[in-house]
């Protein structure tokens, strides 16, 4: 009975103040590397495929991997989620595809647009046993230099349109706009998290799940190693793990992370080419990539407080 939908961890990380990981996953070698991490620290997990993952390696490749580490981990609750559908009809075939959780991610649409495909993924969903995770606000830095107060807060999740957002899609948890971003440039200056938005929300919507996306934390090891070795991206910065940790404690329960998979696989790849040139055995460069991703992946699950709870999210 490991792969669940995502009722029972939320419920858990939400009454015992911590996030479950989310990590993408476009491969075997990143799949390998996460399973690996949560197998050991007995942590509960939210595996998700994006609509480009799926472009990339096909579902029906990612939904056997997915199984395989389902099947050898019995004693770990995993939920797998579409991130991102653009739609209904996207969300619809990862349904059929046996995904127990999907985003539908209609946050650039009007508010009122937004609820009505919501619902409807609702609908389709829920006799399914599947979730639904919606979004609110828009993703993107606040950076009081570059943007006035009035474009903050038009991107920022709005807490009285959060209520009633929920209330009349059903959906089961929501991602919330609060200063981050996807990628590995998420802040020009010094990191901003709207700790204020998120806590106005959870005071609105009691034991309600919220989701953070863009939480990646661009680690200082790995952008060091990519940049010593030939890489180029010394402005990269993430949300700092005492802000991930923090939100981890309030009503975030699901943190999303792929930027730093990308990175520590990336890393260990570009270092492997520098240090041996005449490598050309994939084996030899993915393998430290995986082992990098473990490592990684061990780590953040203290970061989000979820090390151990595997048994109690079942
Ligand atoms: O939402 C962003 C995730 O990092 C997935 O990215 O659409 O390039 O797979 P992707
Ligand atoms: P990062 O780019 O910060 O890893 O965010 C990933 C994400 O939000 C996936 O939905
Ligand atoms: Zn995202």
């Amino acid at each position: 009975m490991a792969l669940v939908n995502t009722k029972k961890m939320f419920e858990m990380a939400y009454k015992n103040g911590y996030a479950i990981g989310a990590f993408n996953v476009n491969n075997m070698e990143i799949t390998q590397g996460i399973i690996s991490a949560i197998s050991q620290e007995k942590a509960p997990l939210i595996l998700q495929v994006s609509r480009g993952a799926r472009a990339y390696a096909s579902i029906s490749y990612l939904k056997s991997i997915i199984n395989v580490a389902v099947e050898e981990n019995p004693d770990i609750p995993i939920a797998i989620n579409l991130d991102h559908g653009d739609n209904f009809e996207t969300c619809r075939q990862f349904v059929d595809d046996g995904f127990t959780s999907v985003m539908i991610d209609a946050s650039s649409l009007a508010f009122e647009e937004n609820i009505d495909i919501t619902k409807k993924v609702v609908e389709y969903a829920h006799p399914r046993d599947v979730v639904v995770e919606a979004e609110l606000g828009q993703l993107g830095g606040i950076e009081e230099d570059v943007v006035g107060v009035d474009d903050v807060s038009r991107h920022l999740a709005d807490p009285a349109q959060a209520v009633e957002f929920v209330e009349r899609t059903g959906c089961d948890s929501l991602a919330v706009a609060c200063g981050t971003s996807h990628g590995a440039f998420k802040f020009k200056s010094e990191p901003k998290i709207a700790f204020d938005i998120i806590q106005k929300i959870a005071d609105k919507l009691p034991g309600y799940p919220l989701v953070m996306h863009g939480s990646s934390s661009v680690l200082k090891e790995f952008k060091d190693l990519i940049n010593k070795y030939g890489g180029d991206m010394p402005n990269a910065m993430g949300v700092p793990e005492e802000a991930v940790s923090k939100a981890s404690k309030m009503a975030i329960c699901k943190v999303n992370i792929d930027t730093d998979l990308r990175m520590a696989l990336t890393a260990k790849i570009r270092q492997v080419f520098a240090e041996k040139p005449g490598e050309f055995d994939p084996r030899k460069y993915l393998g430290p990539g995986r082992q990098a991703i473990e490592e990684m992946v061990s780590h953040k699950l203290h970061v989000l407080g979820c090390a151990g709870k595997a048994s109690e999210c079942m």
